[in-house]
């Protein structure tokens, strides 16, 4: 299990807002035979990437993995399939997934095939390994990424409104690569209304995430480009809306917040009931404002393009934090795109 530990930490970079995984097989003197890990989010988990190329095992053979294998399709089709595959009959699994179409279920369905499975080994290394992933799927929300363009100087649109286009089409790609990372993208009724935005993942192989309109009095215009492009949007609502039945989406109706606009936190827990467990967060100002005040914010992408404005609406306008209560931000990746820069932060406390 220790080398399965190290296997998932090469993972660190890249496999958030998936968990970091390893995986082990070793025959039956304990000589191993075949390691993995996961990757990125969308590639293969630790099991397939530790079983594809091994031969069906001969008896004796134990598969270690740090965390519960899946047993439910995702992008990719459940690990439990290529344990059956191969003939693994021992199973040691570090700690049990939170993630409710697991915690145990794949337990049960590898010892329903006979295959002896042991729960918990060095379960507290494990845990250490995915504290971030651990602690979020624990509140019942899902994982957050917050995702703007800002030129230098820190705004998000410009004094005369603009907001097209702070950074190049190369750095726009780039940012399509996210949106086929996350189950939902989400933007506020003024970034519809204003820039009639598709919300598509276009880049090739791409999966399109569902859109997520946060849009309290319902007035999306019903030619709105999100409606009729990609995935069915889920169009979040106030109680009061008016009833839209002429829209091609599917209704939420939210609880409102002191402010009069859609409380973030019970909006998240109805979303990851809905399968939404990772979410992008696109804006505009007063969106991402919400989010940072809300507290759930797990992670920033920021697209720097290499235009200055000074004036306009700055990225977190509005949150007023003083220096000693502000968030603290891990960083995790910095890439340059030509002249623009992409900023990858861990969002602390
Ligand atoms: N640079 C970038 O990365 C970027 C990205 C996106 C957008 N933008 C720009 O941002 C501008 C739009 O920003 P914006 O601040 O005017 O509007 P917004 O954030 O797109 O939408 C705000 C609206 O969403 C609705 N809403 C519902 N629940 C909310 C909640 N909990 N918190 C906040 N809003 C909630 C409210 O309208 P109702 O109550 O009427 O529903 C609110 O007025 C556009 O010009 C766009 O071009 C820039």
């Amino acid at each position: 299990m220790s080398l399965a530990i190290e296997e998932a930490k090469k993972g660190e970079a890249t496999a958030f807002p998936n968990p970091m995984v390893g995986c082990v097989l070793v025959d039956s003197k304990n000589r191993l035979i075949s390691k993995g890990y996961h990757e990125r989010p969308g590639g293969p988990h630790a099991e397939r990437m530790t079983l594809t190329d091994v031969d069906v095992v001969s008896d004796g053979a134990v598969l270690y993995v740090t965390l519960e294998p899946c047993c439910s399709w995702g992008r990719t089709p459940p690990c439990t399939d290529i344990i059956f595959e191969k003939n693994i009959r021992h199973v040691v699994i570090g700690m049990l997934d939170p993630d409710p179409r697991m915690r145990g279920a794949s337990v049960a369905v590898l010892e329903e095939r006979g295959i002896k499975v042991q729960v918990g080994v060095l379960e507290e290394e494990c845990r250490q390994l995915n504290r971030r992933y651990l602690s979020i799927r624990e509140q019942n929300r899902p994982t957050i990424a917050l995702k703007a363009a800002i030129t230098v100087d820190g705004k998000i649109v410009g004094y005369h409104g603009d907001s097209k286009w702070i950074t190049s089409s190369k750095t726009r790609m780039h940012a399509h690569q996210l949106r086929s990372i996350y189950d939902g993208i989400l933007v506020g009724s003024q970034t519809v209304l204003h820039d009639d935005p598709k919300l598509n993942c276009r880049i090739e192989g791409g999966r399109n995430p569902t859109p997520i309109l946060l849009d309290t009095n319902a007035k999306c215009p019903q030619e709105a480009q999100v409606l009729h492009v990609g995935k069915r949007p889920l169009h979040c609502v106030g109680p009061h809306a008016p009833l839209r039945d002429e829209l091609p989406v599917d209704r939420i109706v939210c609880s409102l917040a002191a402010d009069g606009r859609i409380d973030i936190p019970p909006l998240l827990e109805l979303l990851y009931e809905k399968g939404m467990y990772t979410v992008l967060v696109e804006g505009g100002a007063a969106i991402i404002q919400s989010f940072i005040r809300s507290g759930c914010v797990d992670v920033l992408e920021l697209y720097v393009g290499a235009k200055f404005l000074g004036g306009g609406r700055s990225f977190g306008e509005g949150c007023n934090f003083t220096l000693p209560e502000a968030p603290h931000l891990i960083l995790r990746s910095v890439s340059s795109l030509d002249s623009d820069v992409h900023l990858s932060y861990y969002w602390g406390d």
